[in-house]
């Protein structure tokens, strides 16, 4: 664990701490639905990384300006800036995967579309609406494509009101041994929220 390490884990866990009043549309805050969504997961007996695809699948939200629901790109927004702090490739993935999963499930399954939260349903648009078939086609394709679906599982049970678990200080040491499995030296300085909009040309 190095100290640039421990100051992006430091980071990571201020930005959550900071969305206990962002709710974006939906009955829960940000921190709750991060936690919610780790918690599902490792009840589901997921592994560690994919926990924290699950903690960290919508930090785009807290980097980026969005509106009142939120950033409709935050999915790319997040996994570059996690790939950017040193996390490896199977979470950045996953925090990528999580918009193309529900645009793979409206276009699959007709029920799924009413099932979504009226924010998710607004996003959805903006997003690219349902995949084509041949989108639907290249996603089974993808070697993460169930685990995808999975964390897309979590996230949408992830919003119960009024649910207590675990906090934060539980999911510390998980980032901690993540990012120290995955560092990069060259990259792995923590890019400032301007710096990073800079990046992403906003
Ligand atoms: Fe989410």
């Amino acid at each position: 664990m190095t100290i640039m390490n421990n100051h992006n884990v430091d980071h990571l866990t201020t930005l959550l701490e900071e969305a206990q009043d962002e709710y974006f549309g939906e009955a829960v805050t940000q921190l709750e639905h991060a936690l919610q969504c780790a918690h599902l997961a490792r009840e589901a007996g997921a592994d560690e990384e994919m926990v924290t695809a699950a903690l960290l699948h919508d930090i785009g939200h807290l980097i980026a300006e969005g509106g009142e629901i939120g950033t409709p790109d935050h999915d790319r927004a997040g996994a570059a800036y996690l790939s950017q702090l040193g996390f490896g490739q199977r979470v950045v993935q996953l925090v990528s995967g999580h918009v193309e999963a529900k645009r793979y499930l409206t276009a699959t399954n007709p029920d799924y579309y009413d099932r979504l939260s009226e924010a998710s349903k607004q996003t959805l648009a903006q997003q690219g609406g349902p995949m084509s078939q041949a989108e639907a086609e290249a996603f089974e394709a993808d070697p993460l494509f169930v685990e995808k679906l999975r964390l897309r599982s979590w996230d949408e049970r992830a919003k119960m009101p009024g649910w207590t678990g675990d906090g934060l200080s539980y999911y510390r040491p998980i980032l901690e041994r993540h990012l120290g499995h995955n560092v990069r030296p060259e990259s792995s300085r923590l890019p400032s929220v301007i710096s990073f909009k800079r990046l992403l040309g906003r």
